[in-house]
């Protein structure tokens, strides 16, 4: 079996992290049979610096063409000053929307290994294990009309719409409950109902959803209060499933009970036979650039996930996540998750340590 992988490395520290994800990839199909090729191809600053578009069309085409996508990250503060349809970041949101990448699946993880990294008391975060679905077309990044304009009076006023349809709403919904189901069958709708319209007909959706899955256990909860309680008794929660911009908000705070930004990986799916697209959830961190201390693990768990929701390789996704608690429980460690008496190596070493770790296993 041979899959084509379209690796866009992107800015800052993306392909470094990508690399050592390639390594893993690479690792993982010498012991499971599989083998990949890859399509490299540009996005972000990058991009923009050869071909004027953080987005090219050919970017857009080899990712479709592929069976897989992993993204590094993009951004550099030099392009905080261009034009906003030019920003790198608009490329993530391009490359969302062409792709048809509707679901974002980010789990934050507690490793046992690593419960002394988040600034939270150890009681409160070991053994958490959440899945946050966050729904990744719609809401204010893509909502009409938006923009900047002036009032009569003179005066400038920004607009985005916070907007949802039922349709957009159904299927995250049926996403998120068929992954509660695979999973501890509780499934926690995070909106803002008491004071948003969108929010109203979002939860007045999901509870339709919910009647053909009588087994979940559903609850919804005001993202106010949601942000609270991750921080205040995150294992209350097991599946999350919320829009876009409160999910993008949730899983930040999210990152931080495992300790980390550099811990955690995503999925973006799209629907049936779509190409899905995974990445670290942190940024392209351009000061820590070309320096070899960056953390890959979120870059690698993320392959991770390719191979399971992609490939339905879970047996493959199962050993990368085990040879990366066994390297950490070794007491190997980067930078942004160091403490006393832990070994600490840099990006590249993290990348061999998993690789090789994967074929004992
Ligand atoms: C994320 C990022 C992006 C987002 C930015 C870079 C556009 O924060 O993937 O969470 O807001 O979705
Ligand atoms: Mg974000």
């Amino acid at each position: 079996m041979t899959y084509k992988i379209c690796v866009l490395g992107g800015d800052g520290i993306g392909p470094e992290v990508v690399a050592e994800g390639l390594k893993v990839l690479n690792a993982a199909g010498k012991k499971f049979g599989v083998d990949f090729v890859y399509e490299e191809a540009l996005i972000g600053g990058i991009a923009y610096e050869k071909f004027g578009v953080p987005l090219p069309q050919e970017t857009v085409d080899k990712a479709k063409a592929s069976d897989a996508v992993l993204l590094g990250a993009v951004g550099d503060w030099k392009y905080d000053t261009l034009p906003p349809e030019v920003r790198p970041e608009k490329a993530l949101l391009g490359i969302r929307k062409a792709l048809n990448l509707f679901a974002n699946l980010r789990p934050a993880i507690v490793y046992d290994e690593l419960v002394s990294c988040s600034p939270l008391k150890s009681e409160i975060v070991a053994g958490v294990d959440i899945m946050v679905i966050r729904e990744l077309t719609g809401d204010v990044y893509f909502g009409e009309p938006k923009g900047i304009s002036t009032n009569e009076a003179g005066k400038k006023i920004g607009f985005n719409n916070m907007i949802y349809n039922e349709d957009e709403i159904e299927r995250i919904a049926e996403c998120a409950f068929q992954t509660a189901m695979k999973r501890n069958k509780k499934l926690c709708s995070v909106d803002k109902a008491n004071v948003l319209d969108v929010s109203r007909l979002w939860r007045e959706i999901v509870i339709k959803v919910s009647k053909k899955y009588p087994e979940v256990e559903l609850s919804h909860m005001y993202v106010d209060n949601a942000a609270m309680q991750l921080i205040r008794c995150p294992k209350q929660f097991d599946t999350i499933v919320t829009g876009n911009i409160f999910g993008d908000i949730l899983t930040d705070e999210a990152s931080m009970l495992s300790g980390s930004l550099g811990l955690l990986p995503s999925a973006s799916l799209s629907d049936g036979n779509g190409v899905a697209l995974y990445e670290p959830i942190h940024g392209s961190a351009p000061d820590l650039k070309g320096q070899n201390v960056v953390n890959p693990i979120a870059t690698i768990l993320s392959v991770a996930m390719m191979l399971k929701y992609s490939f339905n390789l879970d047996e493959a996704y199962q050993v990368i996540n085990a040879a990366t608690k066994a390297v950490l429980r070794e007491g190997y460690r980067t930078k942004d998750i160091a403490s006393e008496n832990t070994k600490i190596v840099g990006t590249k070493e993290m990348g061999d340590l998993i690789a090789k770790k994967l074929m004992e296993l």
